[in-house]
């Protein structure tokens, strides 16, 4: 093996090698339903009939059937695929089970997510492959708004075909009405949402319209489900974007010869090929492409690789090459689908990660443009999103990244969005386009910068974050602390919660997404004030840890202290020096932090000030010496 497989199989584990065949890609679908719409059993049912489970296994299934309480001789087709719920309930996470079956015209692959709490998360992930989905429905219950959230996703996903598996037609009586009035419920969701939907009587559990036309619903005149399957043409993907190539790794031969990694993501390359860095714009030329067997003449969209260039050029983890002619956006503000599957809501102006490929960057929602209906399939107004919501996003990066449309090119145009204190996946994300806002703007470089501005005050900028319930004593300690620099000459500002509420800050009020824009501006105006060369003491309530970890962030560029005046709810309660709490206690006010809207302990601060044992005084003294000690104030 040369050097190069041989690094590749390090990075990327063995490849499986599919043997060769003459036969059309197999066929990819996606079964989107409950458990209790039967889902278990169709695709068993599905498989068994294309002949996918062998013969021994056919008839333990049918002695596990006896077993398991089903009527004489009948067959439940849900054993062949109830491990998989069974092995949730033993805790063992499996996101999505391929299943694989062949009929004498066709391969299939099924992609099987569990339909449980997860479900949302789990479906845009076994989905993004996926040609066509079987979308369940329980004719005697009839759709459910899952079922309108399921043809929500595969539309931005960009499944076109959809099959509206109209099940249990056994329970009311093989009813051609019932049918009807199903999937004419459906058809304007398939409008809005640009799917090519056909609808589908039958009984997985009697075989009705599976494989075999049934023989209870003569009214029907249209293929069964695996008849439709087999014969389905699918309309070509949009995958029309030009060379991607999104670097993974880089690795070196014995040689000394640089090698980078990456899955061609679109498009073609080959040695001697010119390719550009995206966003820097930089050229270079291909001088070997080689593949998990060795050296490639060419190399195509899915294919893995490891490219040297000539002249060497330095590349990393998260660049992206394209093809000279078309170029991918470039931009740091990109209008996009979130699928939000975060327990706690989205809000506009939160900071995630957000992963792009192989690209990860900080992130910020910065506007929330509405969500999805799922029933009527329009866009309505949203201030929120909450979990399994589908919202249509503006979100903004630090500096420019390179992407691409989803529908253009799926794998540069779908993200992730990560919690960045929990670490959880909170979203997908497919990319609609880019906003010439970002690009169009150019961060001026100014003569007179802070250090010029500190040179001349004598002094070092900082920023000072006091956080802790009402009533701990934070604006007490906060104005001690002031005095205190003030008496040593240095120039202050203090900007306190209930003064910029009553200016700039007017029209917020205490729901979660209203803190976090009272935040995000706070922070915006004690940057400028840090850059100005001041000492800027903040004193917020800042209960959510997410927007403390975005002040960090942002702040960052000057020394910023995380001040915690920690004092206990009771204690806080008793002293009410504004009356507040008795106003929240006595339902006046709602979303009162420490009463009913929470405040979560920073986790690690710089200071802690136990505002219960020591005189505000005493604690301002503390943060004096840290400042002195800090050369902030000597
Ligand atoms: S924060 O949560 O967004 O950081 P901030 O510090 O600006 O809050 O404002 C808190 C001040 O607003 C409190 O000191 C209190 O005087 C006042 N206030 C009025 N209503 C509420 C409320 N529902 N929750 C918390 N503080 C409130």
């Amino acid at each position: 093996m040369n050097p190069v497989s041989a690094a590749y199989q390090t990075i990327f584990g063995t490849p499986e090698i599919a043997p060769p065949s003459n036969r059309p890609p197999a066929l990819r679908i996606l079964s989107c339903g409950a458990v209790d719409d039967g889902k278990s059993t169709l695709i068993g049912r599905l498989l068994f009939e294309a002949g996918a489970v062998p013969d021994d296994q056919r008839a333990a299934l049918a002695a596990d059937s006896r077993r398991y309480g089903a009527a004489d001789g009948d067959i439940d087709y849900a054993l062949l695929t109830d491990g998989l719920e069974a092995e949730r309930e033993r805790n063992i996470t499996i996101d999505v089970a391929y299943r694989y079956m062949s009929t004498a015209s066709r391969d299939f692959i099924i992609a099987d997510t569990p339909g449980h709490e997860q479900f949302t998360a789990n479906m845009a992930t076994g989905a993004s492959q996926c040609e066509v989905a079987i979308i369940l429905a329980d004719a005697a219950r009839g759709l459910r708004q899952q079922s309108f959230r399921h043809a929500a996703i595969c539309s931005i996903l960009g499944i076109r075909h959809v099959v509206l598996a109209v099940n249990k037609m056994d329970k009311v009586g093989f009813s051609q009405e019932r049918f009807r009035e199903i999937a004419e419920a459906f058809a304007p969701v398939a409008g809005h949402l640009n799917l090519d939907v056909v609808a589908i009587p039958l009984s997985a559990r009697h075989g009705d319209n599976v494989a075999v036309a049934s023989r209870s619903m003569g009214w029907y005149e249209g293929r069964t489900l695996l008849e439709h399957l087999e014969r389905l043409e699918i309309a070509q993907a949009g995958d029309t974007a030009g060379l991607r190539l999104p670097i993974q790794g880089v690795c070196r031969t014995a040689a000394g010869e640089r090698f980078y990694l990456g899955t061609i993501a679109a498009g073609t390359l080959s040695p001697g090929e010119r390719v550009r860095v995206a966003v820097s714009g930089a050229e270079a030329t291909v001088e070997r492409l080689v593949g998990v067997e060795g050296p490639l003449g060419r190399a195509g969209r899915g294919e893995a690789v490891a490219v040297s260039f000539a002249p060497e050029i330095d590349l990393g983890r998260g660049d992206l090459l394209h093809g000279d002619a078309d170029a991918p956006g470039c931009s740091n503000h990109f209008s996009a689908h979130v699928i939000w599957f975060g327990e706690r809501p989205l809000f506009a102006g939160r900071d995630y990660e957000l992963r792009l490929g192989t690209f990860a960057s900080p992130v910020t929602v910065t506007a929330i443009r509405g969500k999805l209906d799922i029933v009527s399939g329009l866009r309505v107004a949203a201030a929120e999103i909450e979990r399994d919501d589908i919202a249509i996003c503006h979100l903004a990066t630090p500096g420019l990244i390179a992407f691409d449309a989803y529908a253009r090119c799926a794998p540069t145009g779908s993200f992730l969005l990560i919690d960045r204190v929990s670490g959880a996946t909170v979203a997908a994300g497919m990319v609609r386009n880019a906003l010439d806002r970002g690009s169009n703007l150019f961060a001026q470089r100014l003569t007179v910068d802070r250090q010029a501005r500190e040179a001349l005050l004598g002094q070092k900028g900082a920023v000072l974050w006091f956080t802790g319930l009402s009533g701990a004593g934070k604006s007490t300690i906060a104005d001690a602390l002031e005095r205190r620099l003030h008496a040593r000459r240095k120039l202050t500002i203090l900007l306190d919660g209930d003064n910029i509420r009553l200016g700039l800050n007017r029209d917020l009020g205490f729901t979660e997404g209203d803190r976090v824009e009272n935040l995000r501006r706070v922070a915006e105006v004690a940057r400028l004030m840090v850059d100005a060369g001041l000492i800027v003491l903040c004193s917020f309530i800042s209960p959510f840890a997410a927007d403390r970890a975005m002040l960090r962030e942002r702040l960052a560029g000057s020394p910023f202290f995380e001040l915690f005046v920690d004092a206990p709810l009771d204690i806080c309660e008793r002293r009410d020096p504004k009356g507040l709490y008795a106003k929240a206690r006595r339902g006046e006010i709602r979303n009162f932090t420490g009463v009913d809207s929470a405040y979560e302990r920073p986790a690690a601060p710089d200071v802690v000030l136990d505002s219960s044992r020591c005189e505000p005084d005493e604690l301002a003294d503390r943060v004096m010496s840290l400042l002195v000690e800090r050369g902030i104030a000597i």
